[in-house]
This record gives structure tokens, C-alpha cells and sequence, in this order.
């Protein structure tokens, strides 16, 4: 396959995904919020369908094409979905090249009109079938064409492109042999003709979409992680065009990474290669040993003292270095749609074991020394948040009491009412962390060390993540309809004790 054809064919869509995005849809422009915030644009809708294709298990919709009914049994195949009304041609001889690589590998287009079929045809291309089938492209929830499918010989379809997204040529030939040794594999029998590749170590930075075509199971453990949402949380406050702030939450800022968001979706969030560099993955000579110390290096270019809410990497390892692992690769309960509960219980571990570190003592113990800052938390809404619970007739619910309580669940925290009347509501240790050791310290730069001093921290990474580990959208039962959604700007107001 020549790769000047394939550049051809790329640029071609360039303008294509450029148009779509700049004057199609809400969130376009820009810098600015998406009008609409629940509207996704283009290109994240198109990486996240296709980081789903590599979670769930998606049936190819069936249509007839020269004479054969697809997907056949047995017979892995790749489908062009063209766009309406653009020459399929380069496509077509893409597809056709790549499928031509491997045994066994048909390809075939499925139009979405006759016009589009025709031009197919007039194109002439060898190894390439195809029919009208507008139903296949209608079952892509993505509005970018056109699309290239890789269906497994079951009738899956296990890898999805779409331009501007992840569309790679050699990413294509990987695939290609990814449903080749699948085949082979599902035959059965001790002679696999058909191996898997190593890709050579690579300067350049790839993404997890890459990645995910031979690391599948690695791929969807990543995306139960807090590091596959990084870069969302900056566009959920709009600080998603500050070069303060993208540094930390992409692949390889500043390093031939990520720059921009158009140009490299694949790379936004923190992905593989924040953790395995390129040059030395898949590098016999100078491979990235598997020690986990070794990766300890990685962690703490973004997690340091000012931007990190724990300080211990080698203890976070476990929650962000797969998990998950085998259950992900293999179970099929693993679905892209627990995600935000995934993700949610991984923070919820974390901050249960960061605070598990000592015990907790209680608001009262703090006001001898903090008096000031005491009297004016006594005046707030968090004081009271036990109240709200009694209110309700909700004062024993276990599933009200953490984020009503101080410590609930944890090491002295609230147990009831009765017993530990000093932890009703949400007190200083809700956002100082317990306050055990802090207490008992020799000298100050001790006290400093053993208390949530925000002052030294980063505002949005760190003291956000506190707050939402209550204020959450998507973790509280008692959210009301039309309710101001969390702003850290407008809340933590409200909360400074100066
Ligand atoms: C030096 C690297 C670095 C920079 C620069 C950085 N961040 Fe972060 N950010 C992090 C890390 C690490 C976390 C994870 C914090 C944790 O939970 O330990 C994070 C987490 C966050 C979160 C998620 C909080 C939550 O709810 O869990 C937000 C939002 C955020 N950062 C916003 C920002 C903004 C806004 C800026 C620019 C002002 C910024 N970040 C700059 C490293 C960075
Ligand atoms: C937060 C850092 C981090 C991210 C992000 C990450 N990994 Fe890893 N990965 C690790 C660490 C640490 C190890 C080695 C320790 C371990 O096995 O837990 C590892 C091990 C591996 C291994 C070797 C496993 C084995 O059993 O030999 C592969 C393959 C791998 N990762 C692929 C990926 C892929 C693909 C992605 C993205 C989809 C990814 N990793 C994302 C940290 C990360
Ligand atoms: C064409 C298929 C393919 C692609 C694409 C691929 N890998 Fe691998 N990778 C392999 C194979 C095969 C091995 C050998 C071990 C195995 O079978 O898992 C391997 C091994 C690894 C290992 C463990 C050994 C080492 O060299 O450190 C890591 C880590 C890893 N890959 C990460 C990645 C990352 C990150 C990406 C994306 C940039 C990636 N791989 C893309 C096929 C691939
Ligand atoms: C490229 C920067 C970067 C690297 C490298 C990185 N992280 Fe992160 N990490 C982040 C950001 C940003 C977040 C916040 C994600 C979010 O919630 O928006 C985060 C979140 C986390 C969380 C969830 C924290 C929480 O608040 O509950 C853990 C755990 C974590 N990282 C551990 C690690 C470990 C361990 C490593 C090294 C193996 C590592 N990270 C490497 C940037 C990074
Ligand atoms: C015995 C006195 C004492 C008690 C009790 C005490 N603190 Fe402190 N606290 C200090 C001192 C002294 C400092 C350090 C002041 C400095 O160096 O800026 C400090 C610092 C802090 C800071 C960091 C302030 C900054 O400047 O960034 C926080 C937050 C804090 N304390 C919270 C608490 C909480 C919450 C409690 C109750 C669990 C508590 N303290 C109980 C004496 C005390
Ligand atoms: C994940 C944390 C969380 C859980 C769990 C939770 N809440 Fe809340 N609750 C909050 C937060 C945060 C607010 C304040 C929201 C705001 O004002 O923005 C709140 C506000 C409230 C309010 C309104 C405050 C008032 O004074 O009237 C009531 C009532 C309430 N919660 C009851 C409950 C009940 C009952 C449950 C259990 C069914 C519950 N909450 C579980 C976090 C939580
Ligand atoms: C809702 C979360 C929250 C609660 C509850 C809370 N704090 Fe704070 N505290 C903060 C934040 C945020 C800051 C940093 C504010 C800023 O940016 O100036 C802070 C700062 C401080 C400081 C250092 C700066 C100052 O204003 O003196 C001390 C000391 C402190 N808190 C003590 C306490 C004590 C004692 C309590 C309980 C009586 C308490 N806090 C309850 C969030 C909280
Ligand atoms: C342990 C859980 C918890 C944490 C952590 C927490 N909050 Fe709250 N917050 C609540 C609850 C519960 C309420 C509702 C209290 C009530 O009205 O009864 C609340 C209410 C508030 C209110 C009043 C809302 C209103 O409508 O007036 C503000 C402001 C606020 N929180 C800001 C913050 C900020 C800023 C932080 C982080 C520095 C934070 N909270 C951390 C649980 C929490």
C-alpha cells in the first residue's frame, strides 16, 4: 500500500472534518462553552463511539452485496461507509489495499444512496464489492463520514474510524492482522499460521485508540480511569484552551504531543503514552521495565505537591495501572456505559485510603487553635447538614450519611448521632482530612505536612476534587431539579473562613 495515496486520501478529508466542525454543531467555536453542554462535538462524539466499539460488542447490521450476504460466517471482512455525494475512489482503494494484505480479508462498501453506489461502481476498483445500505451507516451515532469498519469473523465489528479521530494507515494493516489471527485463533488447532505484530518503538506519540487495536483488554481498563476523563473535566469548566492548564491532562504536551483539539483528539486525556513513552515501548534494547518504581518517574511529572491531592504515587499505582485487567479484557459485563461509576468508585477508594492515614477528632478539637476560622464555618450551610438530614427522616440512611457526616465510614469518624454528635455535618475534617496527627505535631512545618493546607495547592485540581467528592452530579440521590450546578468560583466563596 503506498502511503503517499493514503496522505491523498487524508487530506482530502481534512477540510472535510475541518467544515463540520467549525460551522456544524453547537460547541464549535472555539474557546468557547458549547452552546448547548450536553452536545458533544464531532470529533469527541467520533472518539467516543469508537473507544465504545473497542469496549462492548457491536453486531455488523447485515446487508446483501454481489451476491453474498455480509457479514458471512466465518469471514472477516473491512466496509467503507462513504459520505453522500463525495468520490468514494481513494477509500475504495484503501480498503481494498488493506484488505488485500492479509488471507482471507474481503472488502465491500455499504452506500448510503444509489448516487453514492454508482460512483462506487464507476470507480472500478479490484477487491471491492458493494450495495446501497444506508442502514449500516445510519447505526454509526456519529454524523462525520465517511467510515471504515474491521468486522471479526463472528460478525463484530471490532475496530471503527472515522476521520480526524483515530485514521491511520498503518493503524488499518494492525487491524487488518489483529482479524486475520483472531480467525486463525477461533479455528482452532495448534498451527497458527498468523502472528501477532510488535510495533517498532516510535518518536512519535500514537494514542490509546492505537494502542487499543492489539491492547484491547489495557484499552478498556484505561477508560475506567480518572486519567480517560482529564481532559473533559477542563472542558466541563472551560479551561480547556489554557496553556496553564492542558500541559497535565494530555499526551505529550510541548513534547510533539497534543496541541490542539481539532488536530489531535486522539492524544487529548491522559492516555497510554503519558505512562509508557514511545521510544521505549516495544523497544527490545531499552524497554520501559515493568518495575513499578520505574513508572513512579512518570507519575509525578503531573502528580506534584502543588497539583496532586495524594503524595504517595507508588500507593495510586494500583488504582490507575489496570485494575482491572483481566475482568476487563474478558468479562463481558464490562461495558462503556460504567464508566462514570467506575471512574467515581476509583476517586472514592482513593480518598478513603488518602484520609485513612490517621484518625479523625472532630470540629470542636480544632476550634482551641482556629477559632476565627471556626466561628465563621459554624455560620454555614455545612455545619447544619445533619439537620437537613433529620428534616427528612433520613438520619440513619447509610446512603446519605457520607456526604452529611464527617468521616462516616472511617478510622473515629461518624458512627450516629448519639455516639459522635461531634461529627454531625460536614466539618472541618470533610475538607482538611482527619486531623489526628495534625493535632499531635511537634513543630509547625509537621502540622503543615499532616493537614489539607490548601493554600500551597492548586485551586481547581485539588481543592475541586475535594469538593466534588460531595458536590457530584452524578453521586447525590438528594439533587434537585433546576439546582445550580457546582461552580468552584461561586461556592468556595461562601466557604473561605476569612
Ligand atoms: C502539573 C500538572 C497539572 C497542571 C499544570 C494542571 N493540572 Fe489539573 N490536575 C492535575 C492532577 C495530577 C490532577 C489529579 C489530582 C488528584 O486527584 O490527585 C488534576 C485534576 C484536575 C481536575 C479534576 C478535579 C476532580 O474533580 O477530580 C480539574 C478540574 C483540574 N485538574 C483543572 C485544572 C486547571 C483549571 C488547571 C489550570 C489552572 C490545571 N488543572 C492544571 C495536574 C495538573
Ligand atoms: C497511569 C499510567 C499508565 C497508563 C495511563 C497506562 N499504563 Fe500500561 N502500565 C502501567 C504500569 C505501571 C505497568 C506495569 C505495572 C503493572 O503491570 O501494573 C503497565 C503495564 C502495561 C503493559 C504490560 C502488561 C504485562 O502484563 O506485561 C501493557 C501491554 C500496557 N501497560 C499497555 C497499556 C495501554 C495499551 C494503555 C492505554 C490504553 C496503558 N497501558 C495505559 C501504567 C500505565
Ligand atoms: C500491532 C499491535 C500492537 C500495537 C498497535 C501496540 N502494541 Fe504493545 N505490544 C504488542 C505485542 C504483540 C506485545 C508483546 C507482548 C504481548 O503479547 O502482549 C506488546 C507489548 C507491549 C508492552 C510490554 C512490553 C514493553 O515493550 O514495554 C507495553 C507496555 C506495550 N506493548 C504498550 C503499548 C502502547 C502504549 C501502545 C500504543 C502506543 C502499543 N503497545 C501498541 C502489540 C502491539
Ligand atoms: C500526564 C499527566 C499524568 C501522569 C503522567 C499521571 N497522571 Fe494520574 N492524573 C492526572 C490527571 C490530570 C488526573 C485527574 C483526572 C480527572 O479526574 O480529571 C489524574 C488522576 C489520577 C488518579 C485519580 C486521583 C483521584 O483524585 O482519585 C490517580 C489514582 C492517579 N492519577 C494516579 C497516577 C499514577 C499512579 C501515575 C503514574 C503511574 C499517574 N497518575 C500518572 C495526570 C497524570
Ligand atoms: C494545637 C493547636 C491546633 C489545633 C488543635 C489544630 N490546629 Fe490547625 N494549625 C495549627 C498551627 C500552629 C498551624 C500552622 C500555622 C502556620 O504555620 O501557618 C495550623 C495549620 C492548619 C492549616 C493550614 C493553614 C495554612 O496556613 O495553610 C489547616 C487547614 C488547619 N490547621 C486545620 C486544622 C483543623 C481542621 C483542625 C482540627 C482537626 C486543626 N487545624 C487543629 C494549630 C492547630
Ligand atoms: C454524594 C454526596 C451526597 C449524598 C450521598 C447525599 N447528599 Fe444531600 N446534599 C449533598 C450536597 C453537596 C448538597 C448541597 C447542594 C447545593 O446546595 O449545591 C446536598 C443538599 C441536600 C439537601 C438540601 C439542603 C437543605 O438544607 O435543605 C437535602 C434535604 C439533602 N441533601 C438530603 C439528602 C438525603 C435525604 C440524602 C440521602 C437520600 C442525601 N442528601 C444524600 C450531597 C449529598
Ligand atoms: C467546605 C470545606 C471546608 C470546611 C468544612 C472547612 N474548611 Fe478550612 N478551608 C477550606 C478552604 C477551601 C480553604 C482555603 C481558602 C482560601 O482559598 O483562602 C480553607 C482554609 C483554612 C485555613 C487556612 C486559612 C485561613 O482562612 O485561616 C484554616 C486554618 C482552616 N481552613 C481551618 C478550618 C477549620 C478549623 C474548619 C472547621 C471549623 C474548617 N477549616 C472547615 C475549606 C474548608
Ligand atoms: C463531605 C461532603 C461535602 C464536602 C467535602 C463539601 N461539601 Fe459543600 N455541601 C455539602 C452538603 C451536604 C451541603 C448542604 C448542606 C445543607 O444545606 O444542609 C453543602 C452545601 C454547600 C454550600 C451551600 C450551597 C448553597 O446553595 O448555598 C456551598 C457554597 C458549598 N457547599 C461549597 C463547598 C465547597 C466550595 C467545597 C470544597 C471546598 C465543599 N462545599 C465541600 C457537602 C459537602
Amino acid at each position: 500500500m503506498s502511503r503517499s495515496r493514503l496522505f491523498a486520501a487524508l487530506l482530502a478529508l481534512v477540510p472535510l472534518v475541518l467544515w463540520t466542525s467549525c460551522t456544524g454543531g453547537p460547541g464549535a467555536e472555539p474557546g468557547g462553552p458549547p452552546a448547548d453542554p450536553k452536545a458533544k462535538r464531532p470529533l469527541d462524539a467520533a472518539f467516543e463511539w469508537q473507544a465504545r466499539v473497542l469496549c462492548d460488542t457491536q453486531a455488523l447490521p447485515g446487508f446483501e452485496a454481489g451476491g453474498r450476504k455480509i457479514p458471512e460466517k466465518d469471514s472477516p471482512c473491512i466496509v467503507v461507509v462513504p459520505k453522500a455525494g463525495e468520490d468514494p475512489a481513494e477509500l475504495l482503494k484503501e480498503a481494498a489495499a488493506v484488505a488485500a494484505g492479509e488471507r482471507g480479508i474481503m472488502a465491500y462498501w455499504a452506500a448510503p444512496d444509489v448516487a453514492t453506489d454508482e460512483a462506487a461502481r464507476k470507480a472500478g476498483v479490484a477487491g471491492i464489492t458493494g450495495a446501497v445500505a444506508p442502514h449500516v451507516g445510519a447505526a454509526i451515532p456519529v454524523d462525520i463520514r465517511p467510515a471504515l469498519l474491521f468486522v471479526n469473523h463472528g460478525g463484530f465489528i471490532r475496530f471503527a474510524h472515522l476521520p480526524g479521530s483515530a485514521w491511520d494507515g498503518e493503524l488499518f494493516r494492525f487491524e487488518a492482522r489483529e482479524l486475520a489471527y483472531e480467525a486463525a485463533k477461533a479455528k482452532g488447532g495448534l498451527r497458527i499460521e498468523v502472528r501477532r505484530i510488535t510495533p517498532a518503538p516510535s518518536k512519535e506519540f500514537k494514542g490509546a485508540l492505537y494502542c487499543g487495536a492489539c491492547h484491547r483488554g489495557m484499552f478498556r481498563d484505561w477508560l475506567l480511569t480518572p486519567h480517560s476523563i482529564a481532559l473533559d473535566d477542563l472542558v466541563a469548566i472551560s479551561r480547556d484552551q489554557d496553556a496553564e492548564c492542558i500541559g497535565c491532562h494530555v499526551v505529550g504536551w510541548e513534547k510533539g504531543g497534543y496541541s490542539d483539539r481539532e488536530k489531535h483528539r486522539p492524544l487529548a486525556d491522559v492516555q497510554c503514552e503519558s505512562c509508557h513513552v514511545p521510544e521505549r515501548t516495544h523497544s527490545p534494547t531499552n524497554p520501559m521495565s515493568l518495575k513499578k518504581d520505574d513508572y513512579v518517574q512518570m507519575c509525578v511529572k503531573c502528580h506534584t505537591q502543588k497539583f496532586s491531592f495524594f503524595q504517595d504515587p507508588g500507593m495510586a499505582m494500583k488504582y490507575v495501572s489496570h485494575p482491572q485487567r483481566a475482568a476487563a479484557e474478558f468479562d463481558p459485563k464490562v461495558d462503556y456505559d460504567m464508566r462514570p461509576t467506575a471512574i467515581g468508585s476509583i476517586k472514592d477508594q482513593m480518598y478513603a485510603e488518602v484520609c485513612g492515614k490517621t484518625d479523625y477528632v472532630g470540629s470542636s478539637k480544632c476550634l482551641e487553635c482556629h477559632k476565627q476560622a471556626h466561628e465563621q464555618w459554624s455560620g454555614t450551610p455545612h455545619s447544619q447538614a445533619f439537620a437537613a438530614l433529620e428534616r427528612e427522616g433520613k438520619a440513619e440512611d447509610p446512603k446519605c450519611l457520607p456526604c452529611h457526616t464527617t468521616g462516616h465510614g472511617q478510622k473515629k469518624g461518624f458512627q450516629n448521632a448519639k455516639d459522635t454528635p461531634d461529627f454531625k455535618g460536614v466539618g472541618c475534617e470533610s475538607c482538611h482530612g482527619p486531623g489526628l496527627k495534625h493535632i499531635e505535631a511537634k513543630n509547625d512545618a509537621e502540622r503543615l505536612s499532616t493537614i489539607f493546607a490548601f493554600d500551597q495547592k492548586c485551586p481547581t485540581c485539588v481543592v475541586t476534587r475535594i469538593c466534588q467528592s460531595c458536590h457530584d452530579e452524578h453521586k447525590r440521590p438528594c439533587i434537585q431539579k433546576g439546582e445550580a450546578p457546582f461552580n468552584l468560583n461561586d461556592f468556595i466563596k461562601k466557604v473561605r473562613h476569612r
